[in-house]
């Protein structure tokens, strides 16, 4: 039998996955209808794409949900996409969807196309009823620049789209480069999409992390207990690379669901990666699982200075920290040049286990 939205969240509760919270099931609502409507229009062709006797439906507006982090907003949209169905929908990160938008234009600038834009919205329109982004947040101004005309042509042609992001959409790409080129994608968001602002008071993601234990040692022994941490943070999702700009090249966090990154030390410390590249990672990502620290010394100084910058660079930027590593915080680098520095560096790995830093 086909439950409504807040049945399924319902049961979730019941079965002690979910707390109740009132704010999100507020939310739910507004995503029954949408969902009723997709459910009803699933093979009906819309707007541009409109037989030309058949009367062209107007699909109601998406939805953009907002809010402080941990809230719940990808928890409700995932709930809703899962549940929807039809099979032409898409669930997407933003960041990792609009690479893949750019790299298509790219390949489309290559047959001389006056608008490359037109092949790649395309080819989304043609198998996506339904297009899902978590965590819209623009900070790039190539972004910035041809979000609002993808939107225009994914809208035109009847995709329903509905989008996470931690803030309202006048405060989206603020202070940006060019800015007044993007302010009626912000118009187009405000009067197109219902604008929704979850307002928990819980931060759920802190919430399961208080009281988790968050630094383990030895390594090896422990990787069962990181994969449940995993598993509680993301649904259990696979998770996917991460590929974020920095300076013309791109730096990866091998595995990334639901703001949560997981990356050895070797994926981090051991490749030539910089302050920029860490920032790129911090600013992206709300918890960082760390495996693998290994005992540091004079012969892996490198290795031991960027891990230096990375534990800085996350800790400034409040991201939670899961850690794996060969001994307590206080042991890993003992002799060496910048062996004392290192005593910063271990405090801030101790402050980090704290059941309220962050919060
Ligand atoms: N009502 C709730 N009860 C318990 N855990 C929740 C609840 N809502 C969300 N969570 C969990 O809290 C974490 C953060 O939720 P998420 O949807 O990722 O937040 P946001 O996208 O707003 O940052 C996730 O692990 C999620 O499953
Ligand atoms: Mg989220």
């Amino acid at each position: 039998m086909r439950q409504t939205l807040t049945e399924l969240y319902d049961a979730r509760v019941s079965a002690g996955l979910l707390r109740a919270d009132p704010a999100q099931a507020a939310v739910l609502a507004d995503l029954e209808s949408l969902r009723a409507w997709l459910e009803a229009n699933a093979t009906r062709r819309v707007g541009l794409f409109a037989g030309l006797f058949a009367k062209p439906v107007t699909p109601p507006p998406g939805l953009y949900l907002w809010g402080g982090v941990g809230r719940g907003k990808s928890m409700v949209m995932d709930l809703f996409t899962e549940s929807v169905d039809i099979t032409a929908k898409r669930r997407v990160h933003f960041h990792a969807f609009m690479q893949s938008v750019h790299k298509g234009m790219h390949e489309a600038r290559k047959t001389g196309t006056d608008d490359p834009l037109a092949p790649v919205a395309q080819a989304i329109i043609a198998d996506t009823r339904l297009l899902a982004f978590d965590e819209m947040q623009i900070t790039d101004i190539t972004d910035a620049m041809v979000v609002g005309r993808l939107f225009e042509k994914l809208l035109g042609a009847g995709v329903v789209i509905v989008t996470t992001s931690n803030r309202p959409p006048k405060d989206l790409y603020k202070n940006g480069l060019n800015r007044a080129l993007f302010l009626p994608f912000i118009a187009l968001l405000e009067t197109r999409f219902t604008v929704r602002e979850l307002v928990s008071p819980t931060d759920y993601r802190q919430h399961r992390l208080t009281g988790q234990q968050v630094y383990f040692h030895p390594a090896g022994r422990v990787t069962a207990q990181i994969d449940a941490i995993w598993t509680d943070l993301t649904g259990n999702a696979k998770g996917e690379p991460l590929a974020l700009p920095v300076n013309g090249r791109s730096v990866t966090v091998p595995r990334f669901a639901n703001g949560v990154g997981r990356a050895s030390f070797w994926d981090l410390c051991a490749r030539p990666l910089g302050p920029g590249d860490y920032l790129a990672i911090a600013s992206a990502i709300r918890v960082l699982i760390l495996e693998d620290i290994p005992r540091l010394s004079a012969s892996n100084y490198n290795e031991a200075k960027r891990f230096v910058t990375l534990i800085d660079t996350l800790y400034e930027a409040k991201v939670r920290l899961i850690c794996s590593a060969a001994d307590t915080p206080e042991r890993l680098y003992l002799e060496g040049t910048g062996a004392f520095e290192f005593e910063r560096t271990a405090s801030r790995l101790r402050e980090m286990q704290s059941a309220d830093w962050a919060s």
